[in-house]
């Protein structure tokens, strides 16, 4: 995740941007996976992870990341036509051998990835760093449009999100990330409610100009009702006063001690500042918090609370006795997409279907 990918202009460059920006970007972002693969290697022993749904072992990721460059790039025979390469199309070997049975995300179950004979770190980085140089070199050969391109933003995006899962995983891991780029940015003043009409909006691109994911394509047209939304998101000070009020338990990476409020940020307590961003709530608590105390929601600890009548049933409410099981995203879901929804055969898609690839 380069520094530039923090901003609007990193979203139009991975979309839009030549040859030279592409081999700049793409480069940052390997040297923020290479770090942030450091910072793990430092925090766990025998890079050991626990084997849960929204985790990946450090090492497997550092290997597929590298894999994907090279199955959609040096090992593509298509490479150059962009979307309308045949995402099936049969590929040149794989270097080492093992190279799919290790890291094919589509073909390696997830539970299988901690049992996997993969190289060693010092190994695994060397391979890298040869998948990396050919890429560049292919990059330099490639034609200046659209289709050419297409594979190597569709690289770089995906080291991005990556990149963001290590960050996410760094989190839960409770491993210390020193990085000032990867802390939330402090939000000046109450939200502002903006109101919209009740209008039309066309979604999907129709023909993408530069890259898109192929379930982004098909423009179709929405009505959207009219709906009132903030004009940012909320703040602890926003946030915490329905906590206090009612009582409700602490979000999730937050506690209350000797009077004032700490937040637990990649492993370490610190005094909450409160005009941070809200953060880690489930659906319920955002939710309960939204509609404030009055609203009749009410907390975990208090165990003859009615129930919040704010739930959705996609939230799975059943009773009024609290807060959900926390239920964290993946990145199937709000990653890299994983429908196909354009032809047989997704390419952006292909890489991270099921659970965290
Ligand atoms: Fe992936």
């Amino acid at each position: 995740m380069h520094d530039a990918s923090l901003t609007s202009d990193a979203a139009r460059l991975a979309r839009h941007g030549g040859r030279d920006a592409l081999a700049r970007a793409l480069r940052d972002s390997r040297a923020d996976t290479l770090a942030t693969f450091a910072v793990y290697e430092r925090a766990l022993p025998g890079l050991r992870v626990p084997r849960r749904e929204e985790l990946n072992p450090p090492l497997w990721e550092l290997g597929h990341i590298g894999w994907f460059q090279a199955w959609w790039l040096q090992r593509n025979p298509h490479r150059a036509l962009g979307l309308r390469a045949d995402p099936d199309v049969p590929r040149l070997t794989a270097q080492p051998a093992d190279a799919d049975a290790l890291y094919h995300s589509s073909r390696v179950p997830h539970d299988s990835r901690w049992n996997l004979p993969l190289p060693d770190a010092a190994s695994t980085r060397r391979q890298m760093q040869q998948q990396i140089d050919t890429t560049l070199a292919l990059l330099a050969d490639a034609a200046e449009n659209d289709d050419a391109l297409y594979f190597f933003r569709l690289a770089l995006l995906h080291e991005d999100m990556h990149h963001e899962a290590a960050l996410y995983m760094a989190q839960a891991l409770d491993i210390a990330i020193d990085d000032p780029r990867w802390r939330p940015a402090r939000l000046t003043g109450p939200a502002t409610p903006l109101a919209f009409e009740a209008t039309t909006r066309r979604l999907g691109l129709a023909a993408p100009e530069g890259f898109a994911f192929d379930n982004e394509l098909g423009a179709h047209e929405v009505a959207v009702p009219g709906f009132a939304i903030d004009a940012q998101v909320l703040r602890w000070a926003d946030y915490l006063p329905f906590v206090e009020a009612t009582g409700a338990a602490p979000p999730r990476y937050l506690r209350h001690v000797a009077g004032r409020w700490e937040q637990k940020h990649y492993g370490a307590w610190h005094e909450l500042d409160p005009s941070l961003p809200a953060c880690h709530l489930t659906q319920h608590e955002a939710l309960a918090g939204a509609a404030g105390p009055a609203a009749g929601c009410r907390p975990k600890r208090s165990g003859s609370a009615p129930p919040c009548r704010h739930r959705t049933a996609s939230a799975g409410a059943t009773s009024g006795s609290g807060p959900p099981a926390p239920s964290r995203p993946t990145l199937a879901s709000s990653r890299i997409p994983t429908a196909t929804t354009r032809r047989r055969g997704s390419t952006a898609g292909r890489c991270c279907a099921a659970r965290r690839s």
